[in-house]
């Protein structure tokens, strides 16, 4: 699993949540690139995750220019681009069918500062071939969920 996003829009505090059961107000920013496993027991299955937490996206995305995107769901859009299957021309990652996406509202506690409605991301979702989940790090609401959908459907094929 790579988890790509913007800075700071807790790839880590996700992982950690998942991993450690940990939260911390103060994360500190990654560089590079941290490496977590983990293994769940999924129905008969036991499915371990080699997670890849990586920086924030313009040091991934480098070759774009700096003005290119607006806001965090332009960077959003512009990553998903990049590794959608369909896309053979990814520079992150070639094109590849068995690509499970899940697309992450993190932050789901700040609710106050929403600025995608929920509709808005399950459809954006919906039209690229990902899945949906909205999550909070902070509170934890539905972190185990997200990683047991995913070893659910990988378990699955
Ligand atoms: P980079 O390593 O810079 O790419 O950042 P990141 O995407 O890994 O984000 P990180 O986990 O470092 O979190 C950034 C900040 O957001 C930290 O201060 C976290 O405490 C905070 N944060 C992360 N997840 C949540 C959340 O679900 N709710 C709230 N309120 N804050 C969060």
């Amino acid at each position: 699993m790579v988890l790509l996003g913007d800075m700071g829009t807790g790839k880590t505090s996700l992982v950690l949540r998942f991993v450690k059961g940990q939260f911390y107000d103060f994360q500190e920013s990654t560089i590079g690139a941290a490496f977590f496993s983990q293994v769940l027991s999924i129905n008969e299955a036991t499915v371990k995750f080699d997670i890849w937490d990586t920086a924030g996206q313009e040091r991934i995305l480098s070759f774009e220019p700096k003005n290119g995107f607006k806001n965090s769901r332009d960077k959003e859009k512009k990553i998903v681009n990049s590794i959608h299957p369909t896309n053979c021309g990814s520079y992150v990652i070639r094109g590849n069918p068995n690509l499970v996406m899940v697309l992450v509202a993190n932050k789901i506690d700040l609710e106050i500062k929403r600025e995608v409605d929920v509709e808005e991301g399950a459809r954006y979702a919906q039209d690229n071939g990902m899945f949906f989940i909205e999550t909070s790090a902070k509170t934890a609401h539905n972190v185990n969920e997200l990683f047991y959908e995913i070893g659910d459907f990988i378990e699955e094929v």
